[in-house]
């Protein structure tokens, strides 16, 4: 059994969609989900989906305490799906290569502190970038910039607008984000 834990600070479209994905894969369970924004939607889909929701705050989230509680639930994966914190490096060191973030670029451009959400879209079509798309990688202490688990690209059109470049990355993110999950934890010994 694959224990997963998700952490989400927004809307949580990705949650929901990791959750269907793996409804029905009795291999897999999704523990827990963490979140540090009491405002986030995600709340309520995780509520829906029955998935106890732990809400963090900063103190706590940074706490050598944390890091135990995620020990002892026994979680193979942490999952950032849309959390919007830098991971604290003891958590880091706790879970070697078992935390994955997608990114809703092709890192390493459009990468770091600042670049989140629509943040990211208003800059690639600000620079005229022929292509955008999603990368799953690794998290280590720094912002964006673990090892590269995979990436999917998609084309912008002449008229694109930032809006329409964050639809396109919603589905590639829906399409592939679950399955880049799924290659990780069989890929685990
Ligand atoms: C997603 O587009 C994800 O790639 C992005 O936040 C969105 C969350 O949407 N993550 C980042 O920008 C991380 N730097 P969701 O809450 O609906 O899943």
């Amino acid at each position: 059994m694959k224990r997963l834990s998700i952490f989400v600070s927004g809307n949580g479209t990705n949650l929901q969609r990791i959750a269907e994905y793996f409804l029905e894969d009795y291999d897999t369970r999704i523990v827990n989900v963490v979140c540090n924004n009491p405002k986030a939607y995600a709340i309520e889909r995780a509520k829906k989906l029955r998935i106890p929701v732990k809400m963090v705050g900063k103190q706590e989230f940074n706490s050598a305490a944390f890091v135990k509680e995620m020990q002892d639930l026994g979680i193979d994966l942490i999952v950032l799906a849309g959390f919007l914190w830098k991971i604290p490096e003891e958590l880091v060191k706790a879970f070697p290569n078992k935390i994955v973030n997608i990114h809703p670029a092709l890192l390493p451009k459009y990468g770091g502190k600042g670049f989140y959400g629509e943040h990211v879209h208003e800059a690639v079509v600000a620079a005229k970038e022929p292509y955008s798309g999603i990368t799953v990688h690794y998290v280590n202490e720094l912002y964006d910039s673990g090892e590269i688990i995979m990436q999917a690209q998609v084309r912008l059109d002449e008229k694109e607008t930032p809006d329409s470049l964050a639809a396109k990355i919603h589905k590639l993110e829906q399409a592939y984000f679950p399955v880049a999950i799924d290659y990780v934890l069989r890929s685990q010994n």
